[in-house]
């Protein structure tokens, strides 16, 4: 497969990586610094990635460099059959809540800009004939809850759309995958204390790597958070209410 990624110089999208140049996929990565771009190209070349492994500088807050980003892409790689978004930013409610410049950039990047992105990647693969647009949003967006207020409102944005790409581009032959971790051990998270049930970054990116190759439209990562999210969304209103989830 010819892949670009964003986000892969890190936590989830970069043990995601790591697995396709494993097999012997052909990589790209996108991101916005040059120096960790070029060190990860590196590490993902030494392990087994067909051909060389391009870079380009894609910044979800600068959306001016989304199409050269994706062009590179695609003419380093001679043409895409798929785009991984792991990119995002997460904070705190608390500290949100303290901050609006902080609000409006998370909003604009968890949802505005990675929407975006994500137009102009679809509008790449279904020119060339169809591919796959894999894209992280998260349980955060299952249901609104006390401690990921405006980041789940961002996430569930972003599931939103990515269903309704689903829905309308699918017979074109679009096949959308939308990641919903559950809690992960990943820089995003580190200082936070682990729920039950956190997950590492590797066991996440080969559940992920089956779901993309399958096609899957959702995939909660680990496994167990599907069940976990099936009984928060069934909960009632006045439960939750009540409760810190
Ligand atoms: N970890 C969790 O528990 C968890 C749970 C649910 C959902 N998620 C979602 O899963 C995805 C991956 O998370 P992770 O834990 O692997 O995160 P991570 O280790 O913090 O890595 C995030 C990646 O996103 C990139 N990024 C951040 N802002 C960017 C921007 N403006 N433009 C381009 N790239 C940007 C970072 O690049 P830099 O190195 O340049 O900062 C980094 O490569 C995210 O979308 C996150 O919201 C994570």
């Amino acid at each position: 497969m010819r892949v670009a990624l964003l986000g892969a110089t890190r936590g989830m999208g970069r043990a995601l990586a790591r697995l396709l140049a494993a097999r012997g996929d052909a990589v790209f990565l996108l991101g916005r610094d040059a120096a960790d771009l070029e060190r990860s190209a590196a590490d993902l070349a030494e392990r087994g990635a067909a051909g060389a492994v391009g870079t380009a500088l894609c910044d979800l807050e600068r959306p001016e460099t989304f199409e050269p980003a994706l062009a590179a892409a695609a003419a380093a790689l001679g043409g895409l059959d798929a785009v991984v978004v792991t990119a995002g930013m997460f904070a705190t409610q608390e500290r949100l809540e303290d901050d609006r410049e902080l609000t409006r950039r998370l909003l604009d990047v968890d949802f505005a800009r990675t929407v975006e992105l994500c137009e102009r990647a679809r509008e790449r693969l279904l020119a060339g004939g169809g591919g796959r647009l894999c894209v992280f949003s998260s349980v955060a967006g299952d249901r609104g809850r006390k401690p990921v207020v405006l980041y789940g409102a961002a996430k569930a944005g972003l599931a939103a759309y990515l269903e309704g790409l689903d829905h309308k581009f699918a017979a074109q032959g679009l096949t959308v995958v939308c990641v919903k971790p559950g809690f992960v051990k990943t820089g995003m998270t580190a200082g936070l204390t682990p729920p039950p049930f956190a997950g590492e970054p590797e066991a996440v990116a080969r559940r992920v790597l089956a779901a993309l190759d399958r096609g899957t439209p959702v995939v909660y990562a680990p496994g167990i958070w599907r069940w976990i999210m099936l009984v928060i969304r069934l909960l009632p209103r006045a439960v939750m209410r009540r409760i810190g989830f």
